[in-house]
């Protein structure tokens, strides 16, 4: 944990030094809640985005009944208590990491901050996220925070929220669509994420006298069409096909939840006899993975047969780790919401905001658990 955090000041510093912090530069945020400047070489920028709440009024249709739904607003952008009213078209809740995500936002945007939240859980659905952002438009919400369940499809309500003055703000997940029609994106590097976990299998099979075995390898994917899953895939893979020995024997999707972790990894066990790795796309499915082994009367984590490799490093996923059941957990860090408060806070003041901003993630071994859990926030 120091170590890292001297590794945070250290680059803060680089950067700062290295590059002036100029256009190019990408904020990342840490799960304390700092941040750090961070420069890719890539061309990202900035746009300034001046939120223009029009005095909007609701014809009565669009999603009122779509998802679960918390309204609590008028249906003015500049609502007359002086509150801003910010819709949030949320995923589901499929998960923990979900439901940490959730909290930051509802935890941020209170009244007593400022806000009149809309939640709408959308319960996995594009179309019912979709008519969720319609019904902001149509109400006039003054900001519109989007979590993609998906990555194609947005285009279209994207230009109704754009024409209407209403900035979009991305979070978590990546869309497809062109940077130019919503404000900013705040979310995780999945494909970096997904090379972590193959990097720290390379150097755990190192440590352990295993690398030039030949490993055969099953993934538990998440969602279909997530860019979470897609870019995890991708980075995972990247790597994995480099090594030579390593078999990607399967791939299929768990959706992120620990029932759908469970059927698959029964699946595997019943048609592979030989698995030594399986890389479960969120730690749900890894807890569902760990019941199915358990189950088959197999063994699995540092002192086990199968090697279990998790993404989210959420506090259970710590508990799964010191409980012997999984190797290592790649961080997603969830917590967003007063990152997005802050886009929201320099949007009102007409201020230019950051275009990409990344969360500031590491990488968990189960050695490392016992002691990292305490100072874990979700
Ligand atoms: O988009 C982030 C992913 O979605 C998290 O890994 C997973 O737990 C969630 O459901």
């Amino acid at each position: 944990m120091i170590k890292r955090r001297i590794w945070v000041a250290v680059l803060a510093m680089m950067c700062m030094f290295a590059s002036g912090c100029g256009n190019d530069d990408m904020i990342v945020l840490t799960p304390y809640g700092d941040a750090i400047i961070q420069n890719e070489g890539s061309s990202t920028g900035t746009r300034t985005t001046a939120a223009s709440p029009a005095g909007r009024t609701s014809d009565g249709n669009g999603a009122a009944t779509a998802g679960e739904q918390e309204t609590a607003g008028t249906e003015d952008g500049s609502d007359p208590s002086g509150l801003i009213r910010v819709g949030f078209a949320q995923v589901g809740a499929e998960s923990g990491w979900r439901l940490a995500q959730t909290q930051s936002m509802k935890e941020t945007f209170t009244e007593e901050n400022g806000y009149l939240f809309d939640f709408v859980d959308c319960n996995n659905n594009q179309k019912t996220q979709l008519q969720a952002l319609e019904r902001f438009v149509e109400e006039g919400v003054r900001y519109i925070i989007l979590d993609p369940i998906v990555e194609d499809g947005y285009e279209d309500a994207l230009r109704k929220a754009q024409d209407a003055g209403i900035p979009v703000i991305i979070v978590d997940r990546n869309i497809s669509a062109d940077a130019s029609l919503y404000a900013c994106w705040v979310g995780s590097d999945f494909a970096r994420e997904g090379r972590d976990a193959a990097q720290w299998l390379a150097a755990y099979l190192r440590e352990n006298g295993r690398e030039s075995e030949d490993v055969n390898i099953l993934t538990i994917l998440g969602s279909d069409g997530a860019s979470a899953t897609t870019g995890r895939t991708e980075g995972f893979e990247e790597i994995a096909k480099a090594q030579g020995n390593w078999n990607l024997v399967d791939r299929q999707t768990g959706d992120f939840s620990k029932d759908g972790g469970y059927a698959v990894m029964k699946a595997y066990l019943d048609k592979y006899d030989d698995i030594d790795v399986a890389v479960c796309q969120n730690d749900d499915e890894a807890f569902g993975a760990v019941e199915a082994i358990k189950e088959a009367g197999r063994t699995c984590g540092p002192k086990g047969d199968i090697i279990i490799i998790s993404f989210d490093a959420t506090a259970a996923g710590f508990q799964a780790m010191i409980d012997g059941d999984i190797n290592v957990d790649i961080e997603c860090n969830p917590l967003e919401g007063p990152f997005v408060a802050e886009l929201i806070r320099k949007m009102e003041k007409g201020e230019t905001v950051e275009e990409i901003q990344y969360m500031e993630e590491g990488v968990f071994p189960a050695e490392e658990a016992a002691d990292v859990l305490p100072a874990r926030a979700y």
